[in-house]
């Protein structure tokens, strides 16, 4: 029967085809020849079903239908097998080392500032914010520097060029965050006991442990009976808990407006001392200026500098110091 020997041929032609197709493309060009529902060979050879005597249509219609299932389970088979990717076997090779992902860290600097919240937080102090635009009598008036104070110098200060245009008090970068004390009196009856951290900016020459913009730690308490002893303890046993008991602390008599009497906080570094932070008992005109009664309360003061004590904690002593925080070289900020 030709039919037959036509469907043989057929059966025969495509699975040669589907055997050498190398590809996904040529696997579906295949299909379309062979299986193809428009214009397949299938398609022509069902044509010619319809021709066939009657006796002869079970047999040629049950071959037709067992070539048809072959063809297209093979072809399945083939298409399957040409989606996985060649290089399989290759690319889960478990004797090749793994790929690393970077994964990043928290800055030193924002290390630094979350275990210094923490100890204090262990202390009672709890966390207050200020701006970091400032304007002058929350960066100096309010904390006893007056006018003519050099600490007001434009030369020492980030003053904003902007502000003049929007209100006649000119604003600032604030210089200190002694500003944060202010703000927090003016809105807290006594008792207060926080700690405020942030940026600071300063225009002083760059070098190995002074930047134009780094960070402090305010710490400000205030409520009957304050006394130095207590900014003493609270200093020491901040920078112990810290550092660790070899920690050396000295206080060196200093001055600043804004306390009386004021104190500068010097950690042994190498064979000599490094300035840690300013401290002091809350100068009364500072306590008045918030409209707390001097006679009533007293109170202390500190402003320490964030990257003094991480350099001593990791040990940051080479001639770049400072500016390895804010070089943002990879390589510094990846041992963190
Ligand atoms: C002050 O800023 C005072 N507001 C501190 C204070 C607060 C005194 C409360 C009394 C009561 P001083 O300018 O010394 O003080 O700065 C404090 C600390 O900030 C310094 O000891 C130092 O650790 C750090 N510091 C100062 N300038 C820089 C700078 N340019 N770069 C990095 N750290 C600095």
């Amino acid at each position: 029967m030709p039919v037959l020997d036509a469907l043989t041929e057929y059966e025969q032609q495509a699975l040669d085809a589907i055997q050498s197709a190398a590809d996904p493309q040529q696997i579906e060009a295949v299909r379309v020849e062979f299986l193809g529902k428009k214009k397949g060979r299938l398609k022509e050879l069902q044509s010619v079903l319809g021709k066939v005597t009657a006796e002869e249509r079970p047999v040629v219609g049950r071959r037709f239908n067992e070539i048809k299932n072959r063809v297209q389970s093979a072809w399945e088979q083939k298409r399957d097998q040409l989606a996985r990717p060649a290089t399989a076997a290759a690319a889960i090779d478990v004797t090749l080392p793994g790929v690393t992902l970077p994964v990043g860290s928290r800055h030193p600097i924002a290390q630094t500032i979350d275990e210094f919240k923490e100890i204090m937080g262990r202390l009672g102090f709890s966390v207050a914010d200020g701006p970091e635009i400032e304007d002058e009598r929350h960066n100096f008036e309010a904390l006893n520097i007056p006018l003519d104070h050099p600490a007001r110098d434009p030369l020492d200060n980030f003053y904003l060029a902007t502000a003049g245009r929007t209100s006649d008090r000119p604003l600032l970068l604030r210089s200190q965050t002694s500003t944060v004390q202010i703000r927090v009196m003016e809105q807290t009856a006594p008792p207060v006991r926080i700690v405020s951290l942030g940026r600071v900016y300063r225009p002083d020459a760059i070098d190995a442990t002074h930047s134009c913009m780094f960070h402090q730690m305010e710490g400000l308490m205030v409520d009957r009976g304050i006394t130095m002893a207590d900014l003493k303890t609270v200093l020491r046993l901040f920078a112990t808990a810290y550092f660790g008991d070899d920690v050396h602390v000295r206080f060196r008599p200093s001055f600043f407006p804004f306390t009386e009497p004021s104190v500068e906080v010097d950690m042994a570094w190498g064979d000599g001392w490094l300035e840690i932070g300013g401290a002091g008992m809350v100068d009364p005109n500072v306590l008045r200026a918030v409209g707390y009664d001097p006679e009533e309360v007293t109170g202390f003061a500190f402003g320490l500098g964030v990257e003094r004590f991480a350099m001593r904690r990791f040990a940051i002593s080479d001639e770049r110091g400072i500016r390895h925080f804010y070089d943002n070289d990879v390589r510094f900020l990846q041992q963190f």
